[in-house]
């Protein structure tokens, strides 16, 4: 597979990652399998998707848990993506930067993993009661001591701690900035697909000129740009698609001509790709340091988006997939 390359340290991981998150977290927890899930990892690493991204709260505990059993046998093959800084209680997530917290929560996390060694640590969010250059320098520690290869910072809770009136990622920005000044940011991690192009205002520019990777979480919108997602689908309580306002059974309908636009890209291309493919390609269009990692817990999924790397697009396909129309359904 193609690779890419990471922050200034020039750390190389395939072109199309893994998303490990739906096989222990989110998304209908009653169909996740284990088994099913560990032969969908190998089944990555196979294929050249060597970026598997995971978080300690996954689980809880439990996707390191899984990714471990793989890391054990063929740490070489992997590049692991984790991270630290919400904890799950009862009724809520919360953040936690504090540096003793985050020492201990790395520790555990290389536990967990079978490694001695994490090659990217995010901070999954930043604790509003800690200064975020205190929970940064304690992450910089764990590089020095060895235990981390590089640092990230996850930008996906952007929508939801939004000002009025301000742009997605001015305040992801401006915690980039601080952090900067503290330890260099090899990689962000923020939603980026065919329906939530938002990062490509600023927030990918402002990588881009500082060589800082780019993880595109979410990029088949939470699978509804697969097109195997049907208005009126029903989701499990415990699933955030149930609570999400564009999977209402409105939404989900009204957006449809998106899903259509990008399975008329990719009959163009051949019998065999899919919409799933089209949206991965888009995605990886958009620059030179961008990675993907879609989510998917079903080896034949994992497939089809590994080969979405092969798929190029042409300027007529670009052009189709920008005058989609805007996706219908808001968070503000
Ligand atoms: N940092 C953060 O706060 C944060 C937040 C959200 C996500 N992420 C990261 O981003 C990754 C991706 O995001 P995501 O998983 O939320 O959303 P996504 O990648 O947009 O979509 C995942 C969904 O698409 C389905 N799918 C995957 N490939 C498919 C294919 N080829 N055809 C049909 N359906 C397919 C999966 O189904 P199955 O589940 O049935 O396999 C899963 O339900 C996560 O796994 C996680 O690593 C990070």
């Amino acid at each position: 597979m193609e690779r890419r390359t990471i922050g200034a340290a020039a750390l190389a991981v395939g072109a199309v990652g893994l998303g490990c998150m739906p096989m222990s977290w989110a998304y209908s927890t009653s169909r996740q399998r284990g088994e099913e899930s560990l032969r969908a990892v190998h089944r990555a690493l196979d294929a050249g998707s060597t970026l598997l991204d995971t978080a300690d709260m996954y689980g809880p505990f439990t996707n390191e848990l899984l990714l471990g059993r793989v890391l054990k046998e063929r740490r070489s093959d992997a590049f692991v993506s984790t991270k630290v800084g919400l904890l799950v209680g009862d009724q809520h997530i919360v953040a936690n930067g504090r540096p003793g917290y985050v020492r201990r929560a790395c520790d555990a996390s290389l536990r967990r993993l079978q490694t001695d060694v994490i090659d990217l640590y995010q901070l999954h969010r930043a604790d509003p009661e800690i200064p975020v250059e205190e929970t940064w320098g304690a992450m910089a520690e764990l590089v020095r001591a060895g235990k981390v290869r590089a640092l990230g910072l996850c930008a996906v809770g952007a929508r939801s701690s939004r000002r009025p009136g301000a742009r997605l990622h001015d305040a992801t920005i401006r915690q980039l900035e601080r952090v900067q000044q503290v330890f260099p940011v090899s990689a962000v991690e923020a939603e980026l697909s065919v329906w939530s192009p938002e990062a490509l205002e600023t927030l990918l520019p402002w990588c881009e000129t500082r060589g800082i990777g780019f993880l595109a979480a979410m990029p088949l919108g939470n699978g509804f740009l697969t097109g195997t997602l049907t208005p009126g689908v029903g989701f499990e309580a415990d699933d955030p698609r149930a609570r999400h306002p564009r999977f209402t059974a409105e939404m989900m309908a009204a957006n449809q001509p998106i899903v259509v636009g990008l399975r008329r890209v990719a009959r163009r291309h051949g019998e065999h790709v899919t919409a799933a493919q089209v949206a991965l390609a888009w995605v990886l269009s958009r620059g030179r340091q961008v990675i993907p990692v879609p989510g998917a817990k079903r080896e034949r999924w994992v497939a089809e988006n590994a080969a979405a790397v092969d798929l190029r697009l042409t300027e007529r396909d670009l052009t189709e997939i920008a005058e989609l129309p805007t996706a219908q359904g808001s968070w503000d």
